[in-house]
């Protein structure tokens, strides 16, 4: 019976998909590919590219059954043009308003919110409202350097993507190109070309390079993965290629991790088994260190790692190896790949704190914050709850950072300029908008969120 009953419903949808007339609430035109368990309400906005002051709203709801959609512009505010796909809709008094849409089908009722702010300029981008148009990051944080990542192609295309590394940053970190598998394909053969091109740009913009990173297993060239020679010969390889690749960008590079993630996660935090260990002893890291402090006594060196808030018991193993490498090592790069939801500030704040007791420079190297971390595959925006709590997150660290002394500042470093451009994405496989500018380039809470860190 209840499947005769759903076969009928499923034909009445089918017809209904390709019979329904226009009205003032919204209804669907094209049929489902598979059957969700209950209608959920969903929309973009967008603001208008003819006036500041007019917002786009387009219902992407999607539903198997024919529903009844609601919208409320907020504040009573009506809409200029009602068209059946996109709603447009004036906003022409300053404030906060929360634009809702609410779906009904077959009894049952969602309704997704969103909230926008109005100023004398107009609708404000991801909320994000007045001066901080006008304002840079770089300029800002006027104790410590300001970074973010880029790759050749970008930097080599230019455009809105070298805009804003010009404008909002004075620290630029190579994504993948200046590692091993990429600056020394063969042995015998290096090939700089790529980490020059982002060099020279940071250097005709004035910007400072943050090398990245010299030894790391899991940007380890096959031929060194599989070297042939002896042990010393491995050791001499090693220190030849740090050698020659710190002497290429002397005076250019102000900075390098040496040495990135050398620590196993598992209970113990042992030295991972890398090739390095394997043919240069558990002293390894040490070497290396020596070998670049002897290649370019002035740059600052590195130690780099994961989890350094969120793991104690890693902060502690990170920490007695920078202790064992003494006067080779300037500093400790914590990557801080972090969600709005944690590490607690306190965990951030003992990364601080055990730099600052050894007189060693913090560098937040590779901050993103999730806002999606409970990996929900259903959401397809940011919410603006999540939104700010994601931007209290970014206000919360970059207040840390900033409280730190002055001797121990060097850099706090974003891994990415766009959401859609974070390697998060792949990593996770998971709707996620963990940077502070959107995929238009615009500011989100999280840019203002990093500004008022520094207040
Ligand atoms: O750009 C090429 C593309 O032309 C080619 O078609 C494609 C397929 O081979 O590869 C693309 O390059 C990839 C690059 O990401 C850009 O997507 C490289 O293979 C890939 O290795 C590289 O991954 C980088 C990864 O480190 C390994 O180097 C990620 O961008 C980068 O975000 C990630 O960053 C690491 C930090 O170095 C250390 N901490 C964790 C962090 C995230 O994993």
């Amino acid at each position: 019976m209840k499947n005769t009953f759903r076969n009928l419903i499923c034909l009445l949808a089918l017809i209904m998909a390709f019979s329904c007339s226009n009205s003032s609430d919204d209804s669907p035109t094209s049929g489902p590919t598979e059957l969700p368990d209950a209608i959920r309400a969903s929309f973009e906005h967008a603001i208008s590219p003819s006036d500041p002051f007019v917002l786009l709203l387009t219902n992407t709801t999607s539903y198997y059954l024919p529903y009844t959609g609601m919208w409320d512009y907020g504040n009573g505010t009506t809409a200029i043009a009602d068209g059946t796909s996109v709603k447009e809709v004036r906003y022409d008094a300053a404030g906060r308003y929360t634009i809702s849409l609410t779906v009904s089908s077959d009894g049952i009722t969602n309704t997704m919110s969103k909230d926008i702010i109005v100023d004398e300029n107009g609708i404000c981008p991801n909320a994000v409202c007045g001066d901080l148009n006008t304002s840079s990051l770089k300029d800002a944080a006027t104790t410590f350097s300001v970074g973010t990542i880029t790759r050749s192609p970008y930097v080599n295309a230019g455009g809105k993507h070298t805009e804003i590394l010009v404008s909002e940053f004075n620290n630029l970190t190579s994504e993948y190109e200046m590692k091993m598998n990429v600056m020394y394909p063969s042995e015998g053969n290096y090939d700089f070309s790529a980490g020059d091109a982002i060099v020279d740009f940071a250097q005709a913009n004035g910007m400072n390079v943050h090398g990245h990173a010299l030894i790391w297993h899991n940007a380890t060239p096959s031929w060194v993965e599989n070297f042939s020679g002896t042990d010393a010969e491995f050791e001499t390889m090693v220190e030849d290629y740090i050698t020659t690749t710190l002497e290429h960008y002397k005076g250019k590079v102000r900075s390098w991790d040496v040495v990135n993630e050398a620590f196993e996660d598992g209970s113990g935090h042992p030295l991972r088994n890398s090739v390095f260990r394997q043919k240069m002893g558990d002293d390894y890291i040490k070497k290396c260190f020596q070998f670049a402090r002897n290649a370019d006594p002035d740059v600052l060196l590195f130690y780099n790692d994961y989890n350094m808030a969120s793991s104690p018991t890693k902060r502690e193993a990170m920490f007695n190896l920078v202790d064992s490498l003494g006067d080779l090592v300037d500093g400790v790069g914590a990557q801080m790949h972090i969600s709005y939801n944690g590490p607690s500030a306190a965990n951030i704040q003992a990364v601080a704190d055990g730099t600052v007791s050894r007189n060693l420079k913090l560098h937040f190297a590779e901050l993103d914050i999730r806002a999606n971390p409970e990996e929900d595959t259903s959401v397809s925006s940011l919410s603006t709850d999540r939104a700010n709590a994601q931007k209290e997150k970014y206000k919360e660290v970059v207040q840390i950072y900033n409280a730190i002394p002055l001797d121990n500042k060097f850099a706090l470093t974003v891994w990415g300029v766009r959401d859609n451009e974070s390697w998060l994405l792949d990593f996770w496989g998971v709707p996620d908008w963990p940077l502070m500018f959107d995929e238009d380039y615009n500011k989100k809470p999280a840019y203002a969120g990093f500004l008022e860190g520094l207040q």
